[in-house]
């Protein structure tokens, strides 16, 4: 297994330096693992081919990868992968969800929503419970890990305890949620299954309705689920019953891939703004208006786009020497920042006019807040300014606005010395730092956090390919997400 090089963790990898020598004093207290073979450290071995296959327990292993490749067979489609909100695939992989958490030894339900729940209450039921969860519902033409890694690792590393006799001398509850919506393929609403959870959920989402006019309360009584408006309310978690909320997903970037670690810690998720930009010009004949006397719209949206591009790509050059950025981090926002313009109209879009409005869209995130506000504030200034010379108007509106979400601290050097300590039992080798990833994609974690801490570990994917069938992640990485999340709950005995 390549190990990063410090100066290859550039984009996106942020350093937690200061964590980095607790983590190291934290990877020693863990206990050892219930199998002697993994206290055999030290030894350098070289391909994961020449090792004793009895170095990892078989369930984190051939289980756990066999489990992955199963629930990807349980689709709505033929010859594609596709499970949205309660369709009958994802109640069929509810159930075998819920089949193999009560394997694993957790007692298990279904709560009004569809959320599939697996809990065991340990030494003291009355302590707060760590919740660790993922998504079972997948976009259309998914790949089989995003969201169902989450929840086959966290079951994997339960049943290995249960399988030790150590399931029930956990000193918290555990619980495993297997979230119905996080995707929002079908009601364009993500996070219908943890924002309940996490009791942020309005009631009017149960009226959304998709393309066909069902509506969210159809599909959930549809599927014998008594969703009311006082029953939405029972699905959501007292905050003081829950001690924090773990998530384990595929990082559906490049970054881990390039660094060569398979596992990050995540420092957050990035927040998010919208915009939709607007230029209006003159319309006119494409042959018969000189270029002095036009005013296109159009190319005062490409300059506008490229400055964008600039702009997010070195902030510092834009925002060092102004006023409004002197209290944000231009590290964390340079670090993490990142713009796209996915979406441009123009009107009346023919080859043979010029054109009379032109509009594209902005998406921009990074988990600086006050740095986001600081580059739409930039943007808009200098886009006004290329309007004006250019002689044409524009408007730029915001069109959604969601914050940062920043992991606990705590909750991330627990789950970064579990990731050490899982990296270096699988490769016998002592690690570099675990990597600290910014993640740009929206995840259930994010709903959570409006009910308690969270914390999130990422796994490396092959090209960083998310939402597509070419999405892969090696079986040694899932074995050792698996490990990782064993070696945390280990530290709840
Ligand atoms: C169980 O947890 C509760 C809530 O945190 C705590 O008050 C109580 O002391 C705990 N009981 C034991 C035996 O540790
Ligand atoms: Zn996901």
């Amino acid at each position: 297994m390549a190990v990063a090089s410090r100066s290859s963790q550039s984009f996106f990898v942020l350093h937690f330096s200061s964590l980095s020598i607790t983590i190291l004093l934290c990877s020693f207290l863990l206990s050892p693992l219930p199998t002697a073979a993994f206290a055999s450290s030290g030894v350098r071995v070289e391909g994961l081919e020449s090792r004793p296959r009895n170095l990892y327990p078989e369930i984190l292993r051939d289980e756990a990868v066999a489990r992955l490749r199963q629930l990807g067979e349980v689709s709505d489609a033929d010859g594609y992968l596709e499970r949205t909100f309660l369709s009958p695939a994802s109640v069929k992989a509810g159930n075998l969800i819920r089949q193999w958490m009560e394997e694993a030894g957790l007692r298990t339900w279904i709560d009004y929503m569809g959320n599939v729940h697996g809990r065991v209450e340990g030494r003291n039921e009355s302590a707060e419970a760590l919740l660790i969860g993922s998504h079972l519902d997948t976009v259309v033409d998914a790949g089989i890990f995003d969201g169902s890694l989450g929840i086959i690792s966290a079951l994997a590393a339960l049943k290995v305890l249960n399988s030790n006799g150590k399931l029930q001398a956990v000193r918290r509850p555990i619980e495993v949620i297997a979230f119905s919506d996080e995707e929002g393929v079908r009601f364009q609403s993500t996070f219908l299954g943890s924002a309940a959870v996490a009791g942020i959920l309005p009631a009017s989402a149960l009226h959304i309705s998709d393309k066909s006019g069902v509506t969210v309360e159809d599909v959930l009584k549809d599927s014998s689920l008594d969703i009311t408006e006082e029953n939405l309310l029972k699905v959501k978690y007292e905050p003081r019953s829950v001690w924090g909320y773990v998530e384990v997903h595929i990082e559906q970037g490049p970054v881990l891939e390039h660094t060569g670690f398979p596992l990050a810690v995540v420092k957050g998720i990035a927040g998010q703004t919208r915009l939709k930009v607007t230029v209006r010009g003159s319309q006119g004949h494409a042959g018969t208006v000189p270029m002095s006397m036009r005013q296109d719209p159009m190319p005062a949206a490409a300059e506008g786009i490229v400055l964008l591009e600039s702009l997010c790509k070195c902030p510092e050059e834009f925002l060092s020497y102004d006023g409004h950025c002197k209290s944000i981090s231009l590290k964390s926002l340079s670090s993490s920042l990142v713009c796209t313009v996915g979406e441009i109209t123009t009107w009346p879009s023919a080859s043979n006019v010029i054109p009379g409005q032109v509009t594209f869209t902005i998406d921009l995130r990074t988990i600086d807040d006050m740095g986001r506000e600081a580059v739409i504030y930039e943007f808009s200034n200098r886009m006004h300014q290329i309007c004006d010379q250019r002689s044409v108007s524009c408007t730029i509106e915001r069109k959604h606005d969601a914050n940062a979400v920043l992991c606990d601290t705590e909750l991330s050097m627990r789950l970064k010395s579990a990731a050490y300590s899982a990296v270096t039992r699988l490769t016998g080798e002592i690690q570099d730092e675990v990597p600290v990833l910014m993640s740009g994609a929206g995840h259930d974690a994010m709903a959570m956090s409006h009910l308690t801490k969270v914390g999130m570990l990422f796994v490396r994917c092959r090209g960083g390919v998310s939402h597509s069938p070419e999405e892969n992640v090696l079986d040694e990485d899932v074995w050792t997400s698996g490990l990782a999340v064993l070696s945390f709950i280990e530290t709840q005995l």
